[in-house]
């Protein structure tokens, strides 16, 4: 089974909670005791929609457990799972009307992405080492803290940073340059780092909680995949792999529409092109990271320090390609 076809089992799906209704959880479905809702967990089914959408076989042979208690599991998941539902066309457009959009501090970027990265969106950073993903956080997080009419969201930040390359030094000099103190701009960039991947989220609902008292603008998960790619390995723990991210991913999106603000997430590309399966161009997480973000960006180095950055896969912008440098002052046309 290729990646592709492992994730189109556990195909995401726009779900719409609200923060402070508890979710029901798979202990509540008919026929799950403590043994099987330790197995279910174990195969990698937490999501009560993965489940709703699987056949008894599949779940069956998942996750050890017998075709008639499957069966009995997936009915029962396809009434508790929150599936969602109409609105009218008018409260989306109201939405719509509420996304603000944050310079990058370069007019090719932002030109590209049709005046700047917006909010209630996820944006997907890919790209091999070095390519730049991580100083773009650091600069958006900079920019986030200027005022609106310097192309900022005048809001405060919250980085996750999974590969301890957070730089406060950066953030400094990035911030003088803009024109904030580098003391203030620290005070409004919230930084953890996570150890594992439960970690990293946890600390998304550690961001709900906290969003209460803090004006988050942005989310920044700098990288989205380490900690699955390390911990999950092999096409055997690929499904359960895919599930984790998917649910991240969609806790992300939640924060980001609740708090119109914009989310973050870096990734990297395969990096094996020996390997019998991996694109070395193609992102990790296959298309449950793509299709959970809402634009998505592949950043490449060029000659001269140059790198360019492709828009792929936007829901209303047309594809193409943006140049800019990383100075020491930050990002540049
Ligand atoms: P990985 O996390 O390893 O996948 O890479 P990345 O895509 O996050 O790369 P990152 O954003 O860390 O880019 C690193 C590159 O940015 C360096 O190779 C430098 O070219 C450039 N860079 C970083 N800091 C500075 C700086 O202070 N001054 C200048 N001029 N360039 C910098
Ligand atoms: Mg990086």
């Amino acid at each position: 089974m290729t990646e592709e076809t492992a994730s189109e089992n556990v195909e995401e799906q726009e779900v719409v909670i609200d923060v402070d209704e508890p979710e029901p959880t798979i202990e509540d479905l008919p026929g799950v005791g403590p043994a099987t809702g330790e197995k279910l967990r174990e195969a990698g089914y937490e999501d009560l929609l993965a489940i709703a959408v699987m056949s008894p076989a599949e779940l069956s042979e998942q996750a050890e457990l017998g075709e008639a208690v499957s069966a009995k599991i997936i009915a029962g998941a396809k009434k508790l799972a929150n599936i969602g539902g109409f609105v009218s066309g008018a409260a989306l457009l109201d939405r719509r009307r509420r996304v603000e959009k944050l310079t990058s501090g370069t007019s090719s970027l932002d030109d590209l992405l049709g005046g700047g990265f917006e909010t209630q969106a996820i944006v997907e950073v890919f790209g091999e080492f070095g390519s730049g993903k991580t100083q773009i956080g650091h600069q958006l997080a900079v920019n986030t803290i200027l005022p609106h009419d310097q192309g900022g969201l005048n809001g405060e930040v919250f980085y996750i940073d999974t590969e301890d390359t957070f730089r406060p030094e950066r953030i400094a000099q990035m911030s003088e340059t803009v024109g904030i103190s580098s003391e203030d701009a620290l005070d409004r960039i919230h930084v953890a780092r996570a150890y594992n991947s439960a970690h990293q989220m946890l600390l998304v609902d550690e961001i709900k909680r906290m969003a209460k008292n803090i004006d988050v603008k942005l989310i920044i998960v700098d990288s989205l995949t380490s900690h699955f790619r390390a911990e999950y390995i092999g096409r055997g723990m690929l499904a359960a792999r895919q599930q984790k991210l998917n649910r991240h991913m969609k806790e992300l999106k939640q924060v980001a529409d609740v708090q119109n603000a914009l989310v973050l997430v870096t990734n990297q590309v395969h990096s094996r092109p020996d390997a019998m399966w991996g694109d070395p161009t193609k992102p990790i997480g296959g298309h449950i990271v793509g299709h959970a973000s809402t634009f998505r960006l592949y950043l490449r180095k060029s000659k001269g320090g140059r790198r360019i950055a492709r828009l792929i896969d936007s829901p209303n912008l047309p594809e193409g390609e943006a140049v800019f440098t990383v100075t020491s002052e930050g990002l540049r046309d």
